[in-house]
């Protein structure tokens, strides 16, 4: 038997979003305004989320639901297809998500769901180096993490394939 630590990534909390750096106060702003597009008449929950290019384009992404329910997207999926798409030969560096009820003004902590970490964790891995991920922990806290790879442990690989 043997009892292991998991992976030696480490990530920061910040008790205040005036302690983050001011470009990750700028990618944050982003992401909130990219709640304003989110099509989510079934949740009425908005989710936004913006991501910083090498070149320093940031791409903006929003949850857009569906009638058909397993049709619709998450923010980070969104924004992360389209930058797959759209800028294929771009490195991502960071991603910020916000996120917040349809009907109040107030942000809300929000971590993304299995299925945006395996596709956060697949960018990651197809460009060879590590994505900053940013999202409101608490009421008044933050955390940025160095990589994405801390938030899907065990994770699925191509390695397996
Ligand atoms: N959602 C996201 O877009 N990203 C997340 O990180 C969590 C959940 C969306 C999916 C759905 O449109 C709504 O939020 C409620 O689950």
């Amino acid at each position: 038997m043997l009892t292991k630590t998991l992976k030696n990534e480490s990530y920061t909390e910040y008790q205040s979003e005036k302690e983050l750096p001011q470009e990750d106060i700028e990618l944050l702003q982003h992401a909130r305004d990219a709640c304003k597009s989110s099509y989510s008449p079934y949740s009425n929950f908005q989710v936004g989320v913006a991501v910083r290019l090498g070149s320093g384009k940031i791409v903006r992404g929003s949850n857009q639901e569906n009638a058909a329910y397993p049709s619709g997207l998450c923010a980070e999926r969104v924004a992360l297809f389209h930058v797959g798409s759209n800028y294929p030969n771009e490195k991502i560096l960071q991603i910020a998500v916000a996120a917040k009820r349809a009907e109040e003004s107030e942000f809300l902590p929000v971590t993304p769901c299995g299925s945006c970490r395996q596709v956060m964790l697949e960018s990651e891995n197809k460009q060879d180096q590590p994505i900053e991920f940013i999202m409101r922990s608490g009421k008044n806290s933050w955390i940025k993490t160095q990589s994405c790879k801390i938030l899907l442990p065990f994770s699925f690989d191509a390695s397996s394939l």
